[in-house]
């Protein structure tokens, strides 16, 4: 097959979909590899690297897209992009189109076969292309509401590990998933004062195994949340409701009851965030304030750091893509139902019954489409 790596160009996006290691396993079991000129640039891979391992460098765009019959990216394909697709494409990517009527809809038009990264699932359930995006996510979300605390910040002016003879910080965490149980480590090793709230009790159990009595666990409910909020300096949200807009756990109301100038990092603001007075930030302009609170609400907060991030990616789609291109799209899901839960879009049909009821349109049975697919 032959697989093509366009250069990414949403704002603020560094990270590359494929690395000189996934280039080599590919070339490997005999695949033709395509890599826009610059694409690793941001994340600080040069064109030798992968021509090293037997890629080809195209020199724009339009002929990644021309030559390739997958296309794997990182971000969901702007106007530009969507417009070269074509039916023969198999586009391999974050996709999140619940949240993008438009976007939907162009894909639809474009024929091609759209796998998103967010709703591939693993064996167990999870979300294993999503799983890393969470453990970048939680340890920026601590290091973040840190940085926000000093005072030249607009923070209060307090250091999360205290030092000896002055008390450290306290930290809450809401939502002890991925992202929580990251950030509660950081926390954690920054010597903060910890507590993760989290409404399933058997999290609630892991985490505190985990944690080895370092940190306390919580049930989240309303009341815990709102006694603890006059004693806490940083708030991290990282709740998840899978397939819904995230829950308000801290209302604007209850935002009387914290000190003045505490942070909160709004991790889940891309599923439309879980503080009722977080709105979408970006990394040039972070934080807002709202009645004397520091909000911080960046919604793709690993592309902070795409050397990590492109890593950490790409370990975990690789083999999906490598299955996709020795398989071939109608063969690999069906080998592996978690890929299938991928596919959103075929053959001009939105696969994906939650995106079609979030956009408004009606869901078509994925073999179906597929089978209008050519092999
Ligand atoms: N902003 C970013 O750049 C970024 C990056 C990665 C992930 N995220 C987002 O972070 C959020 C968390 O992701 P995750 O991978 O940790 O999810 P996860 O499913 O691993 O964890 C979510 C946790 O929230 C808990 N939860 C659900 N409702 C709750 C409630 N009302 N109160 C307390 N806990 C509750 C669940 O029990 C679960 O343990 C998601 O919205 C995800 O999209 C954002």
């Amino acid at each position: 097959m032959k697989i093509g790596v366009p250069s990414e160009i949403k704002k603020d996006e560094y990270r590359v979909a494929l690395t000189p290691a996934g280039t080599r396993e590919l070339v490997d079991g005999g695949h033709e590899v395509y890599v826009q000129k610059g694409a690793g640039e941001g994340s600080a891979i040069i064109d030798d690297a992968y021509v090293a391992q037997g890629a080809t460098i195209l020199p724009d765009a339009d002929a990644v897209f021309g030559e390739a019959q997958m296309i794997v990216k990182v971000k969901e394909p702007q106007p530009v992009e969507v417009a070269r697709l074509e039916p023969r494409h198999t586009l391999f990517t974050y996709l999140h189109l619940a949240a993008d009527t438009e976007l939907t809809h162009g894909l639809a038009k474009s024929g091609a076969t759209c796998i998103a990264y967010e709703t591939v699932e693993d064996s167990k359930g999870r979300l294993p292309l999503l799983a890393p995006m969470s453990e970048v996510a939680g340890k920026i979300a601590t290091q973040a509401g840190a940085f926000m605390l000093e005072k030249p910040l607009g923070g209060r002016g307090i250091l999360l590990g205290g030092v000896p003879g002055v008390a450290a910080a306290n930290v809450m965490v809401i939502g002890g998933g991925v992202v929580g149980m990251n950030a509660a480590f950081i926390a954690l090793g920054m010597e903060a004062s910890v507590s993760v709230y989290d409404r399933n009790i058997d999290r609630l159990r892991e985490l505190d195994i985990a944690f080895g009595g370092r940190a306390d666990t919580l049930f989240a409910s309303t009341l815990s949340i709102e006694e603890q909020l006059p004693e806490v300096d940083l708030v991290i949200g990282a709740v998840l409701v899978h397939g819904a807009k995230a829950p308000h756990v801290i209302t604007r109301e209850q935002l009387a009851l914290m000190k003045r100038q505490a942070v909160l990092v709004d991790v889940s603001i891309d599923q439309g965030g879980c503080f009722e007075t977080s709105r979408p930030t970006t990394h040039s302009d972070p934080t807002y304030e709202v009645d004397g609170i520091t909000h911080y609400c960046v919604a793709n907060m690993p592309g902070a750091v795409p050397i990590t991030s492109t890593y950490a990616l790409t370990n975990a789609t690789m083999p999906y893509v490598v299955h996709l291109a020795n398989s071939g799209v109608h063969k690999a899901v069906e080998e592996n139902p978690g890929l299938k839960l991928g596919v959103n879009v075929a053959a001009g049909e939105v696969t994906y019954a939650p995106v079609a009821e979030a956009v408004g349109m009606t869901s078509v049975d994925v073999d179906k489409a597929l089978s209008a697919v050519p092999a």
